[in-house]
């Protein structure tokens, strides 16, 4: 496994592999590692002949009051996890190569963004797009794999990628949980003991929803009166936004069908966690 840290090696070495004729497989992180990260690096080494990671912890996606500063960070752990998982390439740039003094151009994607986590974190997609952007364009991957958790993410980077005709396959890779239903974070690592139990109210509640959907329950509303108070009912927890959305346009739906998506955003103390959900079998 090989650990680059300059941009501009890493761009010549991608352009080298793909120059003779491999395909690279992609997953780009902030670090920290978890189960979550190893399933995309798998799924990766099935699809490419070269398999590249890149630990970024990207400072334009966090905004003034967020969590930058204590983001966590093993970089030992996590070139252990990257090994383990047969990555070739780990690239670690620091953020003055990422974004060199007088770095000005910003990718942003419209409408998508506006929703959810968008509108409780004003810039932060058009850091993330602009990050994700500006890795592909080192990386030159043929297909790069991002979480389902971060579905509105998921979302915005393939608009991004159709959009702006990158030649990149885009594949989402299923939420990986801990055996008691919490979906894995790097975050999780900020929870109490008591706020690890209180975070459990998201994954029961996605369930008690999907449980009503699989009843007959089709009126969104209903629906997320009995998740707004399953979470509410945990003194240490403070709904963000819980919404049904259309999986693919994220648009609000009033009446519950195939594409309804069942999407959380809630702080269990000061930890933001984000989950979701289809809400009829199969869908
Ligand atoms: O999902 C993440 O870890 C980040 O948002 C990403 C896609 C690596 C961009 O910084």
């Amino acid at each position: 496994m090989d650990i680059i840290s300059s941009l501009t090696d890493m761009q010549s070495r991608c352009l080298a592999e793909r120059a003779a004729g491999k395909r690279i497989a992609f997953v780009p992180t902030m670090g920290f590692l978890h189960e979550g990260h190893a399933s995309l690096l798998r799924e990766g080494r099935r699809r490419g002949d070269v398999l590249a990671l890149s630990i970024f912890v990207n400072p334009t996606q966090f905004g003034p009051s967020e969590d930058l500063d204590r983001y966590p960070r093993d970089l030992e752990r996590d070139l252990a996890i990257a090994r383990d998982a047969g990555v070739d390439l780990v690239w670690t740039p620091t953020p003055a190569q990422v974004y060199p003094p007088g770095y000005a151009t910003w990718v942003n994607v419209e409408g998508l963004t506006d929703v959810l986590c968008g509108a409780s974190r004003p810039g932060h997609f058009r850091g993330v797009t602009t990050v994700v952007c500006k890795l592909f364009n080192v990386v030159q991957p043929n297909v790069a794999l991002f979480g389902e958790k971060d579905f509105q993410q998921l979302a915005v980077i393939r608009r991004m990628t159709a959009d702006l005709d990158l030649p990149v396959e885009v594949v989402g890779m299923p939420i990986v949980r801990e055996a008691d239903g919490l979906a894995l974070s790097s975050r999780n690592v900020y929870l109490s003991a008591d706020e690890r139990r209180q975070a459990l109210a998201i994954p029961s509640a996605l369930a008690r929803a999907r449980a009503l959907a699989a009843a007959g329950e089709r009126d969104g509303a209903a629906v997320l009166r009995e998740v707004r108070a399953m979470i509410e009912a945990m003194p240490d927890a403070r709904i963000d936004y819980v919404q049904i959305c259309h999986r693919a346009t994220l648009a609000g739906q009033a009446r519950i069908d195939a594409d309804s998506v069942l999407l959380l955003a809630v702080f269990v103390g000061r930890t933001r966690l984000i989950d979701n959900g289809p809400l009829l079998a199969g869908a």
